[in-house]
């Protein structure tokens, strides 16, 4: 799909979002309240994305993308980092074949260069295995973050300018097109779990018109109502992008074509 930006156009919405991202927080949370070592909340974790994979294709969500580790991240102990790459090794060793299996695409963003070679090597596999199915794209944020994915598009461009030898006009859908997540529409719905109510640098430039979702639940207790709580809530927002309620009745005659380049503000 060619991405379309929702500040230049008003996307078509439908009951059940297009597209999810999820920051998955609280595992460390829910293993120190059972008495267990905060990577066992980790190890949980991984169930937890695979209820999410199930039930967002179910659900027939298009596109999950989950936050899996920021470019904050590294600045955890160690040994909690180490333990978050071999799980996400043992993860994409395990879960590719049945993600294929079942139709899913898998795709990461982030700057994987800080990667170690192999889990490098084990994305692309994955990526290249996975790549013609269409039934649900997941999406995993890897050492991502919202101003580093604005600056390496901004960087492309400006790159894009020196080797033609004059400044590329761009306008904001051409500048999207060089983000991380290009391929996918913006988030309709975002659901961050654990109690806190932040971004977190995450998808900055994406969640710029998403409906937000807070849940208090942590991450390795995600299930189906869950998900089925925070489709709920979406279905009951009024998403305007900038227009007035009126505009959406149904006789109103521009409520859906609108665009907003020709609205004054
Ligand atoms: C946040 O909880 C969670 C993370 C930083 C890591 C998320 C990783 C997984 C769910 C498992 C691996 C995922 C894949 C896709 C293989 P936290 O540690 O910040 O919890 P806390 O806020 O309770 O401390």
């Amino acid at each position: 799909m060619t991405y379309t930006s929702s500040t230049v156009r008003v996307p078509d919405i439908a009951a059940v979002p297009r597209h999810i991202a999820i920051i998955m927080d609280g595992n460390g949370r829910w293993a120190t309240q059972r008495r267990l070592p905060r990577v066992a909340g980790h190890t949980r974790g991984v169930d937890a994305v695979r209820t999410a994979v199930e039930e967002c294709a179910r659900a027939g969500v298009e596109y999950l993308t989950l936050f899996a580790f920021s470019s904050e991240n590294w600045r955890r102990p160690v040994e909690e980092v180490s333990f978050l790459m071999r799980l996400f090794v043992t993860a994409l060793e395990r879960e590719v074949g049945k993600l294929h299996a079942n139709g899913i695409r898998l795709r990461v963003v982030g700057d994987l260069s800080l990667f170690d070679t192999r889990i490098q090597d084990l994305i692309r596999r994955a990526e290249t295995k996975t790549a013609r199915n269409t039934r649900l794209t997941l999406t995993i944020a890897a050492n991502y973050g919202g101003r580093w994915d604005i600056m390496q598009a901004a960087r492309k461009l400006a790159e894009q300018s020196v080797s033609e030898g004059r400044v590329v006009p761009f306008d904001e859908s051409e500048f999207a097109q060089h983000l991380a997540l290009a391929y996918a529409p913006e988030p309709d719905l975002f659901i961050r779990t654990g109690g806190e109510t932040r971004i977190s640098n995450f998808l900055l430039w994406q969640l710029a018109y998403t409906e937000l979702y807070f849940t208090d639940a942590y991450w390795p207790d995600f299930d189906a109502k869950t998900l089925s709580d925070a489709i709920a809530s979406y279905a009951r927002r009024e998403r305007r992008f900038g227009r007035t309620s009126a505009q959406l009745e149904p006789q109103s005659q521009d409520a859906s074509s609108q665009n907003a380049d020709s609205l004054p503000c």
